[in-house]
């Protein structure tokens, strides 16, 4: 049983709505980036789909290849397991060791940054660069601008850039809030009170979390949020073709089966211009 103390909770009530991708997680901090991935390991997502999926675009080994925000590596050591040469990026510095420690581990070769995909500086290098897991979601429109036009530059001509989102699903486009508690803590250390407000901008098709969490031993609070956008195939095309990139497959899951509008899953396969 959890005990807090008694709080006064009149700040959080005051506290106006935000708007879209006001708000971002602390990714970039050591500790919640720990927590998050020791959370991500629990989800089960089936990784050598993913892994053969990437590597049918591989026509040689080795390929040269971006993992975009790579989290553990568990694509990108499953690629380099496949004998190509793989590169990862991901802000976190917990996901970002463990790749390191499982590619010494595993006697693999394997490159892993730690930094922000925003600033990604490398140009006409890889074979094949993807941004998967649905991460894109979680970037603006602004944002996403930046990291098309510096995947595309990272990539040599002819190269592949594959891109995965989620459709979203009817719980995803409501409002709604509650209190819940955290007993494996995201936010804080210990096992922590949250209060969720899920708002959803119809218009923008953007999805906003703000989760108030309070620490059930120190009582440390703070706010915290994150927004995911739907965006529609037409963004995501006009996204990569003002950067050079002709889209060549579309996919509504990693066996290749075809798109429609029910598809949970968007796979999007481009390729770069000469
Ligand atoms: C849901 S995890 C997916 C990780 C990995 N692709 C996987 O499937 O296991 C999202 C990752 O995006 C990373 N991330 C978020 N914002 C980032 C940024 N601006 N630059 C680099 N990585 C970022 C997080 O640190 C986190 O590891």
């Amino acid at each position: 049983m959890l005990t807090y103390k008694a709080l006064d909770l009149t700040s959080i009530s005051n506290i106006e709505k935000p708007s879209p991708f006001e708000m971002t997680l602390p990714y970039h901090d050591y500790q919640f980036s720990r927590r998050l991935y020791k959370l991500n390991h629990d989800w089960g997502i089936p990784t050598e789909k993913e892994i053969i999926f990437i590597d049918s675009y591989l026509k040689e080994k080795p390929s040269k290849v971006l993992d975009i925000a790579c989290g553990g590596g568990r694509h990108a050591l499953g690629l380099a397991q496949m004998d190509h040469l793989v590169t990862g990026i991901d802000i976190g510095g917990y996901p970002i060791k463990m790749a390191i420690r499982l590619a010494r581990m595993k006697s693999l070769i394997a490159e892993f940054i730690r930094g922000d995909i925003k600033v990604l500086n490398f140009d006409s290098i890889f074979d094949l660069a993807f941004f998967i897991c649905g991460q894109m979601a979680h970037f603006s429109p602004e944002e996403n601008k930046i990291i098309f036009q510096k995947a595309a530059k990272a990539l040599k001509s002819n190269g592949i850039l594959i891109i995965h989102l989620n459709k979203f699903g009817e719980d995803d486009c409501v409002n709604h809030n509650r209190w819940y508690q955290e007993l494996k803590p995201l936010y804080w250390k210990n096992p922590s009170l949250v209060h969720r407000e899920q708002y959803f901008f119809e218009n923008d098709r953007v999805k906003l979390i703000r989760d108030f969490a309070i620490d059930s031993v120190t009582q440390e609070n703070a706010l915290y949020g994150i927004s995911e956008k739907e965006y529609t195939c037409e963004e995501v095309m006009e996204l990569a073709e003002i950067n050079g990139l002709q889209l060549i497959e579309k996919y509504g899951c990693y066996d290749k089966s075809s798109l429609s509008s029910e598809s949970r899953n968007r796979i999007f396969v481009f390729r770069k211009g000469q």
